[in-house]
């Protein structure tokens, strides 16, 4: 057994983590890299990327048989699922070896090893070739060891009938029926994958709609979209336990306490994930948590001096992209700047049918902050734009303090939402007033025009939607 000296050894090759390990590099700290999978974490390997690859493949294929009113006819699509995971698998390859090579480029060493804390300073790395384990002294620690998915009583992860996320995005067919056990981001965006090439998919929800973090608006366009895609969505329903009947899993659900049986040929499980704090040997640290999340302050520092944690393992959102700017933080921290995570908003996407995307307060969040709020909408289905490409459902909404006009927050559901966001994020990071996007001309015919017009309406200003008559 080695012992090697570092300044900085982070846990965990995921948005979490690579990118500390890189500006660790850029910043001259001697670092090291520890990761038992493979680098990019979740989010590379059986999250964002992967999913996010077999989402565009099926949109293009919904879109396509969908496109009579375009004057353009298709048959029906023909889904040859080996090759797409193939096609998606490349993908993954590309980026992760991409992060391996970009860590190494500047500087910080790669080991794939697992990572067990023998002290505040020290962590011993077994590798799973068996070669001798190492023990790594470092001045500075960073935890970022991830989520993993909650099991529900009864639904034990097999990887044929009841999957997980990793398992839905591998599976090497189209299910002729799936039941997604939670109505959340995973379990839509996934559903509504396999629906859009055929699958007949069941959604079981146990609060009273879809997407129940998010304003009603906004999920009743893609509560809408399920249903006019032939699915069906049972909501106040909670999933006891299921049995195996003549190929199919059949599911046992308790809805306004009766029993209802659904039968599908897999079951998505998505009820949430849970932070990766357990065999780490934290106990040995004295590390702080708070219902299993590890507890940190702005700049990312745990209660024990020189150790840090970043991304999923430190709580709520679970979003990559809040992840990587935590790491980044926290790697100008250990190399002695004056960093800290001031970020205003954090916007979310659900890569749904159609899109949803969200940055800053809500009308409800800003009205319970005590802002006297004031609210923009504009549809895409008055937007040229969006005619043009025929993806007219939707909309901009933009919240902000009536009284002196600075966008609180923005939530939009349509036509690349996702990219359109940036934007709102910018200004909200920005301070910005209404009319500050407003003013600014936008580019015509795109769809960020409905951010523009959303804006102005919200002024009562909006030249292609009625105003309200009174402000
Ligand atoms: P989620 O928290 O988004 O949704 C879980 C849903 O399951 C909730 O609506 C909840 O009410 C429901 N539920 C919980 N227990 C249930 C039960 N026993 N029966 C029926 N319904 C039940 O969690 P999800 O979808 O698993 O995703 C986990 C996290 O991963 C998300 O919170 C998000 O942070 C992250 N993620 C982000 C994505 C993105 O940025 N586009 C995509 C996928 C995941």
């Amino acid at each position: 057994m080695a012992t090697i000296k570092k300044t900085a050894l982070v846990i965990g090759a995921g948005t979490g983590g690579y990118p500390c390990a890189i500006r660790l590099g850029q910043l001259g700290v001697d670092a090291m890299l520890v990761e038992k999978g493979e680098p990019g974490g979740v989010c590379l390997n059986v999250g964002c990327i992967p999913s996010k690859a077999l989402i565009s493949a099926t949109k293009l294929a919904h879109k396509a048989s969908h496109a009579e009113t375009m004057g353009l006819r298709f048959g029906p699509p023909q889904v040859d699922m080996v090759k797409m995971q193939e096609w998606k698998s490349g993908i993954v390859r590309k980026l992760t070896s991409g992060v391996k090579g970009l860590v190494k480029g500047n500087g910080t060493e790669y080991r794939q090893a697992t990572a067990t804390f023998l002290g505040p300073k020290q962590v011993q790395l077994t590798y799973a070739d068996g070669s001798p384990s190492d023990v790594v002294e470092a001045e500075h620690i960073v935890i970022a060891t991830g989520s993993v998915p909650i099991e529900i009583p009864g639904f034990a992860y097999d990887g044929k009938r009841i999957l997980d996320s990793t398992g839905a995005l591998a599976l090497d067919h189209v299910p002729e029926s799936m039941i997604v056990i939670g109505g959340g981001y995973i379990g839509l965006e996934l559903g509504q994958t396999f629906q859009r090439v055929g699958t007949k998919l069941t959604v079981v929800e146990g609060l009273d709609r879809l997407l129940p973090a998010m304003d009603k608006d906004l999920a009743q366009v893609v509560t809408k979209q399920i249903k006019d895609d032939g699915g069906e969505i049972v909501t106040g329903a909670r999933a006891k336990g299921w049995t195996e009947r003549d190929g199919m899993a059949v599911v046992q659900v308790e809805v306004g306490g009766e029993l209802r049986e659904l039968s599908a040929e897999v079951v998505l499980v998505a009820v949430g994930r849970r932070p990766v704090t357990q065999g780490l040997g934290l106990e040995k640290t004295g590390v702080k948590l708070d219902k299993g999340f590890i507890v940190v302050d702005q700049r990312l520092q745990t209660n024990v001096p020189g150790i840090y944690a970043t991304g999923d393992v430190v709580g709520q959102p679970m979003l990559a992209h809040k992840a990587t700017h935590e790491a980044e933080v926290v790697a100008e921290v250990i190399a002695g700047r004056k960093s800290v995570n001031d970020a205003r908003v954090i916007p979310a996407v659900v890569f749904t049918e159609p899109e949803i995307a969200t940055a800053g307060l809500s009308k409800d969040e800003a009205e319970a902050k005590g802002h006297k709020v004031g609210v923009g909408k504009f549809p895409f289905s008055v937007l040229g734009r969006a005619m043009a490409i025929d993806e007219t459902k939707g909309f901009v909404k933009i919240v902000i303090d009536a009284d002196d006009e600075r966008v609180l927050g923005v939530s939009i559901v349509g036509p690349e939402a996702s990219d359109l966001i940036s934007e709102a994020s910018l200004a909200i990071e920005m301070g910005a007033y209404a009319p500050d996007i407003g003013l600014t001309i936008h580019p015509h015919p795109t769809l960020g025009e409905a951010m523009m017009e959303a804006a102005k309406h919200a002024v009562g200003e909006a030249i292609h939607i009625q105003n309200p008559r009174k402000r």
